[in-house]
C-alpha cells in the first residue's frame, strides 16, 4: 500500500553507514540500497566488509575506526562526497558508575561522541558546497533519559542529541538537516552481549536478563532493526525537509 510519503530520490545519493558492517546499521544500509542508493559501510573489520559486500550488492566498504581522525580523513577522502551519513557506530558499557574507570569513560566517549563529531566535519563542507545533505546519528533512550549501571553510556548518547540539536540549528538555512534516531532495546549483538553480561553477574537465567530489557518497552518486546532502518529512511526523505534537530525515539513508547 502506498501511504504517501515521498523519498528523497537515493538513486541519486551516496550514503555511508558507519558501523554498517553489523546490526541496526547493516539494517541500515540494506534498506538504503532498496531505495536505489549508493552504500558505503565502515568498519574497523575488513574481512566483515567484503563479507558484507560481497552478498548485498550495491554495498561497498571501507576500514575506518571513528575514534581516529588520521582514519576518518583517510576513509572520506578515499570515498568521496557523501549525501547521506549515518553515524551508526557505537559500544556499550553496563557498570555501576562506582566502579567505571576513567579509561572506560574516555573509550565510550571516543566511539559514541568523538566518532560522531568527527565523521559530521568530514562530510560538512561538501554537503554545505551542494547545500544539501542528510545527517542522522543513532543515538538510543539512552541519550534521552538515565537507566541504571549505563551512565557513561547514557551520557556519551544525551552527548550526541546535544551535538545534533545545536549542528542542526546552525544547519537550518542550509538544505541539510541532522537529526537523532534513538532505538530502544534492539534485537541486536549490543543486546545479546548485554544480556549475557547480565546474566552472568546477577545469576539470573538469559531469559530473565532478556525479559527485564524487554520490560522497559510498553510493548514488552525488542524494537527490530529494521524498524530502526525505517525511521532513518523517512527522516532521508525530501518531505522530511522540516524535521531539523530533532531526538526520534524508536521504542514502543518506551519514551513519550
Ligand atoms: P552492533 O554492535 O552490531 O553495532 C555497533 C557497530 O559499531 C559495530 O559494527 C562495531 O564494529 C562498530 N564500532 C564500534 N566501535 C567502532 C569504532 N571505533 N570505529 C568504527 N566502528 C566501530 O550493535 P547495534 O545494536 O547495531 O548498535 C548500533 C548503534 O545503535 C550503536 O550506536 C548503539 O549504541 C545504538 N543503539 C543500539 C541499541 C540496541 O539495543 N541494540 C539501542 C539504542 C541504540
Amino acid at each position: 500500500m502506498d501511504i504517501g510519503i515521498k523519498m528523497t530520490r537515493l538513486g541519486d545519493s551516496h550514503a555511508l553507514v558507519t558501523g554498517g558492517a553489523s546490526g541496526i546499521g547493516l539494517a541500515i544500509a540494506k534498506a538504503l540500497v532498496k531505495r536505489g542508493a549508493r552504500v558505503t559501510i565502515t568498519s574497523r573489520n575488513l574481512d566483515r566488509i567484503t563479507e558484507v559486500a560481497n552478498s548485498v550488492a550495491g554495498i561497498s566498504g571501507v576500514a575506518l575506526d571513528v575514534t581516529d581522525s588520521v582514519s576518518v580523513d583517510k576513509a572520506f577522502n578515499a570515498v568521496g562526497p557523501v549525501d547521506i551519513l549515518v553515524n551508526n557506530a557505537g559500544t556499550a558499557l553496563a557498570a555501576p558508575f562506582e566502579t567505571t574507570t576513567l579509561e572506560q569513560l574516555s573509550s565510550v566517549m571516543a566511539v559514541n561522541l568523538t566518532g560522531v563529531f568527527l565523521c559530521m566535519q568530514a562530510v560538512l563542507p561538501e554537503m554545505r558546497k551542494r547545500n544539501s545533505g542528510r545527517i542522522v546519528n543513532i543515538a538510543s533512550t539512552a541519550g534521552m533519559h538515565g537507566y541504571s549501571y549505563a551512565s557513561i553510556y547514557s551520557a556519551a548518547k544525551h552527548a550526541v542529541i546535544g551535538l545534533t540539536r545545536s549542528l542542526a540549528l546552525e544547519l537550518a538555512r542550509t538544505g541539510i538537516t541532522a537529526n537523532c534516531v534513538c532505538p530502544g532495546f534492539t534485537d541486536t549483538e549490543i543486546v545479546a552481549t548485554a544480556i549475557a553480561n547480565i546474566a552472568k553477574v546477577t545469576g539470573q537465567s538469559e531469559a530473565e536478563a532478556l525479559a527485564e530489557l524487554v520490560n522497559h518497552n510498553p510493548q514488552k518486546r525488542l524494537v527490530t532493526a529494521e524498524e530502526v532502518a525505517d525511521t532513518v529512511l523517512w527522516l532521508c526523505g525530501e518531505n522530511s525537509r522540516s524535521i531539523n534537530g530533532q531526538a526520534i525515539a524508536v521504542a514502543g513508547g518506551e519514551i513519550m
